[in-house]
Parts: structure tokens; sequence; C-alpha cells
């Protein structure tokens, strides 16, 4: 009979992220790679497409307060992150904080919900590449027909065509997978760059964007309460409280990221240290970045601009309508975000590749997952599985429901691992943490109650996607994972476990 509640022990957790043998990921991050690794995966679609679909379905002007909800929400989530992260520095973020801490049982459902965050996040943000993508393209008369740029699931208003597949978003995605099979170090190189040129972009755009808010799209501040239906037949709140919290549901996306910073753990020099500067560091540079980003976007267009023709490629669209004279700037910040995205798309895969890699040498999912490239050190087989499934999604469904399915999915780990944090202090209080969150059990609890508002927020047809998806995810646990699991095996037979390392035996 399986223990659904065995943990993996810390101990034999730090012995395997010490192990330096060849099958293992090199380590080469230091601090400031690290923060440009949280800034290259958090800022992206989140702020510069979801921000709009925000503005128009759910809350309007009101979308700063949203930022400002879901920034609470991650910064307390953050907080629990990076003390997991100090205290146990191996690969695979909340999925292994919590195998130490709430057992196998949580631990695969985090790690089941992290493709979510992951995989799909990477979707996600390859479904607005697509977007600005085009917009390129148009600059020399040669866009890539709707059809082809756009899911089954979409239509497009003015002329009823419906999309066949996206294929510029399966384009991008393959790049960046085949980038990072080649290596995590020259990936984090062309991120640096990367990361410099969008925040840049986010900075002017804030500047000058600032002269041309129009006082009357900010009135009213927040909507009265209604509804709105979405082109897709979605019915949401928009305007007032659940507005509000919706919206944050939406831009939460923009914030996902910073915690991909402690999948990278096991790559990092000193990861103790870095580990919460790393995480904590590009959380707050962003939430600065966004608050004031997102009150020029909703003062500069309209709600209705963003419920139309400017809903794809928003932030260029507001500029080229609204801001004349200033078309270059339009152009340079689609070329920074199509650069910006590609980084997000990037980290979103590395850290989706090093949580499987994790669960593999757990065996809660088949070896082929942590099968490392003789010459590069990569998961490349992972990668290359990844790719397909990302493509999937990216190709077929369309940004709104891959979005939100990655911030729902994202939040319920975000609760799980505020839950752990306070649990492990409970149960190993003996511990040595580098870093430690103040005010423990508040700022957990605070960190739990913000998150689940969002998921309320984000409405039924999201909570039930996230049911199915936990559905599907506990067949697959109790129909491989349980079966194959390294714990589960030292627990039943321990007498076959090496000593001194019952779990962790390769
Ligand atoms: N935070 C990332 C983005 O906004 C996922 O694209």
């Amino acid at each position: 009979m399986a223990n659904l509640t065995a943990t993996k022990p810390i101990d034999a957790l730090m012995r395997e992220a010490q192990d330096t043998s060849e099958h293992c990921l090199k380590r080469t991050l230091g601090p400031v790679s690290l923060i440009m690794l949280g800034i290259g995966a958090i800022i992206g679609a989140g702020l510069f497409v979801r921000t709009a679909a925000a503005i128009a379905d759910r809350s309007g002007p009101s979308v700063t307060l949203a930022f400002i909800v879901a920034g609470f929400g991650c910064a307390f989530a953050g907080l629990c992150y990076a003390e997991f992260a100090s205290m146990i520095p191996v690969a695979g973020s909340a999925y292994t904080y919590s195998y130490a801490t709430m057992g196998e049982l949580v631990a695969w459902i985090i790690g089941w919900d992290l493709v979510l965050e992951y995989a799909v996040g990477a979707a996600t943000v390859a479904i607005a590449w697509s977007e600005y993508f085009n917009r390129v393209l148009g600059w020399f008369n040669a866009r890539i027909p709707y059809e082809w740029s756009h899911s089954p699931l979409e239509t497009m208003a003015d002329t009823g065509s419906r999309g066949i597949i996206n294929l510029p978003a399966i384009f991008i995605l393959l790049i960046l997978s085949a980038l990072l099979i080649k290596g995590t170090k020259e990936s984090a190189i062309v991120n640096g760059l990367i990361v410099i040129l969008k925040v840049t972009i986010v900075i002017i755009v804030i500047g000058i964007g600032w002269g041309f808010i129009n006082p009357a799209n900010h009135t009213p501040f927040i909507p009265p309460p209604a509804t709105y239906v979405t082109p897709q037949g979605i019915t949401h709140h928009y305007g007032g409280l659940l507005g509000i919290l919706g919206a944050a549901g939406v831009v939460f996306f923009a914030y996902i990221g910073f915690d991909a910073v402690s999948t990278a753990a096991q790559e990092a020099k000193n990861p103790k240290r870095d580990m919460p500067i790393g995480i904590l560091g590009s959380l707050v540079i962003c939430t600065i970045l966004y608050v004031l980003f997102a009150y020029v976007l909703s003062g500069v267009a309209t709600v209705e601009d963003f419920r139309s023709s400017g809903r794809e490629a928003s932030v260029a669209f507001a500029i080229t309508k609204y801001m004349h004279g200033y078309e270059w700037l339009s152009k340079s910040v689609t070329v920074a975000i199509l650069a910006g995205f590609s980084s997000v798309i990037l980290v979103m895969l590395l850290g989706q590749s090093r949580v499987f890699y994790s669960m593999s040498k757990d065996g809660l999912v088949p070896r082929v997952f942590s099968d490392v490239h003789p010459r590069f050190r990569t998961p490349y087989r992972s990668n290359m599985l990844f790719f397909v499934f990302t493509g999937l999604f990216a190709a077929f469904l369309p940004e709104d429901i891959v979005g939100e399915m990655t911030s729902i999915g994202t939040l319920f780990a975000f609760v799980l691992v505020c839950i752990g944090v306070w649990i492990l202090r409970r149960r190993r209080p003996d511990l040595q943490r580098a870093f430690k969150v103040p005010a423990v059990p508040f700022v957990s609890t605070a960190g739990v109650i913000i998150c689940g508002a969002m998921i309320y927020g984000l409405g039924w047809t999201n909570w039930l996607r996230l049911i199915v998806w936990l559905f599907i995810g506990l067949l697959i646990y109790f129909t491989y994972g349980r079966r194959h699991s390294k714990v589960q095996l030292a627990v039943e037979s321990p007498a076959l476990q090496p000593k001194g390392a019952p779990s962790m035996a390769d």
C-alpha cells in the first residue's frame, strides 16, 4: 500500500544537489544572472498583451489596482519561495519543496500543476509573439493570413475568417527549444541582452506615454459592476471588486516567472545567498514597472479599443493610434517585445524541463525526462517532448484560454507553497534557513488569502479547467508515478536501498 504522504528526506535532497557528476546540471549562474533570469521570465505577454485583455474583459482602468493586488499576492508567495529556495537549493522549484514537506501526493499535484505554469505559459507567450510578429510582417506588407496565425477557436470580427493553426507560435517554440538544448550558459547570455532591451522600452513607454494619458479614459477609475461577454461567448464580471479580482487573476500572468529562478537552483553558483536575491530582486523591479505601465496604457487608449482591433498587439496599437509622431516608438516596442517574449518563453521552457528533470529523477515521470545530453549536458529529450506539447497548445488554443489556465494553475501552486513554508517551520524548526520569511504565519496566510481571492476572481470556467487538469494528473500518478516512485520503493522495501540514502538511488 503506497504511502501518499511519504516525504523525500531533505538531507538526501542536499546530497543530490551537491552531486557534480557528469549526469548532473552545470553550476554556472551568479546573482546577476539569476535576477536577469527572473526579469527575463517576468516581463512579457502578461504586460504587453494580457493587460489589454484584463482592461477589456474585467476591470477597465482599475487594472492598475489589479496589478497591485497581484503584486501583493506574489510578494507574499515570493517570500515563501525564497525561504524554500534558500533552504532546499535543488532543481525543481515548488515541486521539490513540497516533496520534502507535504509528501508525495501534494508534490505530484504541484509538479503537475507547474506544467500549466511553465509549459502552458510558454504556449501563451508564443501566441502573443505571433501577434506582434504579424505586425512586423505588416510593415513589409507580408502578413501571415489570419487562418494560419490563429487557433480554430478564433474568428476575425470584420471578415469572419476562422483560424486553423498558429504557425508563427510553433516556429518560435521550435527555435527556442533548440537553443535550450544547446545549453544554459549560452541561453543566459542571450537572455541578459534581451532583458536590458525590454526594461529600457518599458521605461520609455511609461515616460513618453504619461504625456498622452486622457483623463476621460480613467473615469470612472473603477467601473460600476456589470457583466461582459467575450467574443468566445464567456461571461465575466466587469467592474467593481469582482472585476478587479478577476483582472488580478488575469494580469497575475505578468508576474509568473520570478519563481522560475528557483527551478535553476541546481545551476546557481551559491544558491543559499543568490536564490532570495534573484527571486525578490526581480519581483520588486517588475512590480514598480507594471503599475506605472498599466496606468499609462489604460489612460492612453479606451476600453472599446481593447475590445476590438486594439486587443492584438495592444501596446503598439495604442501608440500608433493615439501617440502621433511616435511611430518609431511603436516599431521599437514591437521589436523589443518580440525579443522580450522570446526570453520569457526560454525561461519557461527551461523551468519546465527542470521540474520534470527532478520528477523523473524521483521516478514519478519516465526516465526520458532526465536523460542528459552527453555533450551539452541539458535534458534534451525533455526539451523535445515539451516542444511538441507546448506546440500543440499554442497551435490550437486561443491566448485567453491558455493564459488563464496558466494563471490559475500557478496561483494554486503558490497557495500550496505558502502552506508548505508554514508546515516546515513547525515540523522542522531545526533546519538551517539562509533566508527566513518574516512574520510567519501572517505572511503565508496572507499569501493563501490573496492568491485564493484571485483564483475566485478567475471564475468557474477556469476552476473547471483546473479541476479537469488535476484529475488527469491524478490518473497519471496512480497509474504510473506511485508505482515507479523511488521514495515509495524505499518505503516498501527499505532493505533493497543503499544505506544512508534510501530514496535517492538513481
Ligand atoms: N510573466 C510572463 C509574461 O508575462 C510569463 O509573459
